[in-house]
């Protein structure tokens, strides 16, 4: 291990933004764990990692032995995606995140860790204060008071302050960054998960007579290049700064502005057709003020730049598709995932290796105890 600058864990390193971190830190010189419950899709795991292990991290014990011996751990690992996903799939990723950034945080504790990073999100950040699609850029104190968006933003939030009081309590130094929808090659791309831009590039691509959008197309986000987000999240570890921060840009688009710009890298001006759909908040973008404070850098490929070269990997998975037989004009809509309830069922499985239908009463103690106190905590006039 001496060759090596650190051993470091990556939870959820076989996901997007983690198998990117893994890579480039492997690239750097640190021995790389991975622990994830599926593997890479587009990687093979020595690309990205020395170790994978295949664990479900909502399981204690294997958010440990993931852990073990790492002075670095990340906690990347969430039940994740856009607005076709987290909207509809409110209890489900409530239980699963929560006990996911429970167990990890708990790990690092146990296995003694030096640093810990964790993934929130712009999700954090009152809903009231995104209703207006000209957003000014959310500053990081607006997290408070809360009323973020969806259970996800609500279990995000918690577990931030999880980070920052376990570090305090326990002696070791952990870093959160919010992320603002990252987006870029090897990313979801397709089955509802996916985000906007990886949507926008697929639609381009795929559609023949009109460019399908979700809501009026009024509403505005800021993007993040994934280099970015991973330049910004090691610089964010080696640093000394201990409050949460937005990793994002300030380049804030409408959807209907975005979606043109995806046909232009298609070649296509196809008319917008408006249809109801899962929208989120009106109006987001980020405040890079801190982070430029902090950090002494923020996130800087131009949304033009990162999206030409994500158009052209989905143009190739697309193709990929179309060679296998497929019929990629599916691909001109999306899908909004319905609510299942099969990783719940499983909860019980990797941990016991036996199949149980319904969750585990031990872990659904554990999850109301979680739940109960996040809401308390909530509702309690913050410091
Ligand atoms: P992703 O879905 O590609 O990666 C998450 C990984 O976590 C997946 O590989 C998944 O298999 C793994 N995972 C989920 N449940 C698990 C379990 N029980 N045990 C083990 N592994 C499990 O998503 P991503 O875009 O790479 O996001 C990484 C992190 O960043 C997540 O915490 C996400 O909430 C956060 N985030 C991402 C964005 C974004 O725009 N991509 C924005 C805000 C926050
Ligand atoms: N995904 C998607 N697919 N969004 C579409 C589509 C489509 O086909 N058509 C229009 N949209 C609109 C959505 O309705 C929403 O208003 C906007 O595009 C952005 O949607 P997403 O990219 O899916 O999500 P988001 O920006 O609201 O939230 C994402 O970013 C957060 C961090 O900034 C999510 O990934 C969150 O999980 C994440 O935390």
């Amino acid at each position: 291990m001496s060759e090596y600058k650190a051993k470091v864990c990556i939870g959820g390193g076989a996901g997007f933004i983690g198998s990117h971190l893994g890579k480039r830190l492997k690239d750097e010189g640190y021995y790389v764990v991975v622990a994830d419950w599926v593997t890479n899709k587009f990687m093979k795991n020595d690309e990205f990692c020395h170790e994978f292990k295949l664990l479900d991290l909502r399981d204690l014990s294997s958010a440990v032995e993931a852990c073990k011996g790492c002075e670095h751990i990340y906690n990347l690992a969430a039940d994740m995606g856009g607005m076709g996903f987290i909207q509809s799939n409110q209890s489900v990723l409530f239980y699963n995140n929560t006990m996911i950034s429970s167990n990890m945080i708990e790990a690092a504790r146990r296995v003694g860790v030096k640093r810990f990073f964790y993934a929130s999100s712009a999700c954090v950040y009152n809903e009231s204060l995104q209703l207006d699609p000209n957003n000014p850029g959310l500053e990081e104190s607006m997290a408070w008071p809360a009323r973020p968006q969806d259970t996800y933003g609500l279990e995000k939030l918690y577990a931030e302050e999880m980070a920052i009081v376990y570090a305090k309590d326990f002696g070791f130094e952990s870093r959160v960054a919010r992320f603002h929808n990252i987006y870029g090659p090897r990313g979801t791309w397709k089955g509802g998960r996916e985000k906007s831009p990886a949507a926008f590039c697929r639609k381009a691509y795929c559609s023949a007579s009109d460019f399908e959008m979700w809501g009026d197309g009024k509403q505005t986000r800021s993007y993040t290049f994934i280099d970015d987000c991973v330049e910004g999240i090691i610089r964010l570890m080696r640093s000394d700064c201990k409050i949460p921060l937005n990793l994002g840009t300030e380049e804030m688009v409408t959807m209907n502005d975005f979606a043109k710009l995806t046909m232009k890298f298609n070649g296509k001006e196809l008319p917008l057709r408006h249809i109801d759909g899962p929208e989120g908040v009106r109006g987001r973008n980020s405040d890079n003020k801190l982070i430029r404070k902090h950090l002494n850098w923020e996130p800087s490929v131009k949304l033009a730049d990162g999206i030409a070269r994500t158009n052209k990997w989905i143009g190739k998975q697309i193709e990929i598709d179309r060679k296998a037989g497929i019929d990629v004009s599916q691909y001109a809509v999306s899908q909004v995932c319905k609510q299942t309830e099969e990783s719940l069922d499983s909860a019980y499985d990797l941990s016991n290796s036996s199949k149980k239908k319904g969750l585990n009463p031990l872990l659904l103690g554990g999850i109301t105890a979680v739940v109960g106190g996040a809401l308390g905590f909530l509702f309690a006039k913050r410091k």
